[in-house]
């Protein structure tokens, strides 16, 4: 493996994996050339690919556009495919890696990005199933964010044709997430109540598309005020503001007997309001503790809230309520065989027209502060998007520094980058939110 870019890395692969200590650090400027190492003949021909990685942890500034040697010179080993990347999803997770809070991520330095969309470029000699030109999309745990990547073959799946790529790099973590947790954890069916908080995100939209394929089913879902008449006109039955209003008292007064399927992405006090408001036999699904993020920087003291008010509960008193608590996590889920199922499951119902990504925005990987500020602010309505694509503009931009650094390369034996210190930003006071409801 080249030392010279982040690895893409496999959904089952350790998620405590340290990066290559080899990997040189990268410098600090916007946009950077990662120096090639001594004697890598190869990598040195191929032409360097932009690519975010992360570089510390902390705040947007954490997350640097850097030129780089694509990976194994872009030549795939016998099980991989070569991908140019055409669009990326930006998930929340991504916000929580910037900040050191999800574990599924390696240490920085390392390309982030879970899901993209692109076509083929070239094949391993083992790979069967996938040819040049073919447009696929790509799960990984992280490393996509960049304009060539190097992935296991099983690890993509082809689009249907009327599938754009922002569609593609937005479906996979969404729709794999709320389908495999109403349906494969929750076992949702006619007639049922379901609770969807962040109601008009990424997986919030997924989740009340596919409530919306079982007959029946009632979807109340909480979300910014602003939002509302989206998601109504998306099938959500029943739409909460829980920044201004209680959720609890609101479903008690629609639905006196409560829900049968909570999915809960918050954490803490919101998981104890949501099994309280499960029917006997019925099902919470925790995927998140969104509650632990509440601006650009790590905040210690709402990560140690959301801790502190988990839902705790004996076996005895679970079994005495007759309810489920369960826990997803695609990025630990190492079942390729059911992702595939599922997005197979997937494909059949975006082709017949029953799930259909929503965009909120499109971003190009130079205003990837901007994309994240966006979720952070709680601004989007669907999925945002990431472009490798040059902002119009910057194109020469980057021309012009390539053949800057050629020149230099040139002139000078390639320098061993200097060190970038990986400390994790201490937390600054900020503004704490108070928890939903
Ligand atoms: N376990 C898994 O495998 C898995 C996979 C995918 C996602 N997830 C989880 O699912 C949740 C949704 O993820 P997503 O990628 O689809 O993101 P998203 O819902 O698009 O996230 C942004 C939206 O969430 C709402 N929100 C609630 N609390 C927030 C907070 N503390 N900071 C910022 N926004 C907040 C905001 O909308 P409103 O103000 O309108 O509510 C905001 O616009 C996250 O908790 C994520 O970690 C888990």
């Amino acid at each position: 493996m080249s030392t010279e870019t982040a690895p893409i890395q496999p959904l089952d692969l350790d998620p405590h994996e340290t990066p290559d200590p080899a990997e040189p650090s990268p410098p600090a400027d916007d946009v950077q050339q990662s120096a090639a190492a001594p004697g890598e003949e190869k990598d040195k021909k191929t032409p360097a690919v932009r690519a975010l990685v992360l570089t510390g942890h902390g705040g947007y500034d954490k997350i640097k556009l850097q030129l780089r040697t694509p990976e194994e010179g872009g030549v795939p080993a016998r099980d991989q495919v070569l991908v140019r990347v055409k669009a990326c999803g930006l998930n929340f997770a991504e916000l929580m890696g910037r900040q050191g809070l999800y574990d599924a991520l390696a240490a920085p330095p390392v390309t982030m990005g879970m899901e993209c969309a692109g076509v083929v470029e070239a094949v391993g000699e083992d790979v069967a199933e996938r040819k040049a030109g073919d447009r696929v999309m790509v799960l990984s745990s992280s490393g996509l964010w960049q304009e060539l990547v190097l992935v296991p073959a099983d690890q993509t799946f082809i689009m249907p044709d009327a599938m754009s790529f922002q569609e593609g790099a937005a479906l996979p973590v969404n729709y794999l997430t709320a389908h495999m947790m109403l349906f494969q954890m929750a076992n949702l069916r006619p007639g049922k109540s379901v609770l969807v908080h962040m109601a008009a995100g990424g997986v919030g939209i997924a989740a009340t598309q596919l409530c919306q394929t079982v007959s029946g089913v009632t979807v109340f879902g909480t979300a910014s005020a602003s939002k509302h008449k989206v998601i109504l006109q998306g099938g959500l039955s029943h739409a909460i503001d829980y920044r201004t209003k209680d959720y609890v008292e609101e479903i008690r007064t629609i639905s006196p007997k409560g829900l049968d399927i909570v999915l809960d992405p918050l954490g803490g006090s919101d998981t104890q309001k949501g099994f309280g408001l499960l029917k006997p036999m019925g099902t919470i699904v925790v995927f998140g503790a969104a509650n632990s993020v509440t601006g650009q920087k790590k905040n210690l003291l709402a990560m140690a809230k959301t801790w502190y008010n988990q839902l705790s509960i004996s076996t005895l008193k679970l079994m005495q309520a007759n309810k489920s608590v369960c826990g997803f996590h695609l990025g630990y889920l190492k079942d390729f065989t059911l992702i595939r199922q599922t997005m197979d499951t997937l494909l059949g119902l975006y082709v017949q027209g029953k799930i259909k990504p929503r965009i909120d925005s499109t971003f190009h990987f130079e205003e990837v502060t901007d994309a994240m500020r966006r979720m952070h602010e709680r601004q989007n309505i669907g999925k945002v998007i990431l472009l490798p694509e040059p902002k119009k503009g910057e194109e020469k931009e980057q021309e012009k520094e390539e053949e800057k650094e050629q020149e230099q390369e040139k002139e000078e034996e390639p320098a061993e980058a200097s060190a970038i210190p990986q400390e994790e930003e201490e937390a600054k006071p900020e503004e704490v939110k108070e928890e939903q409801g």
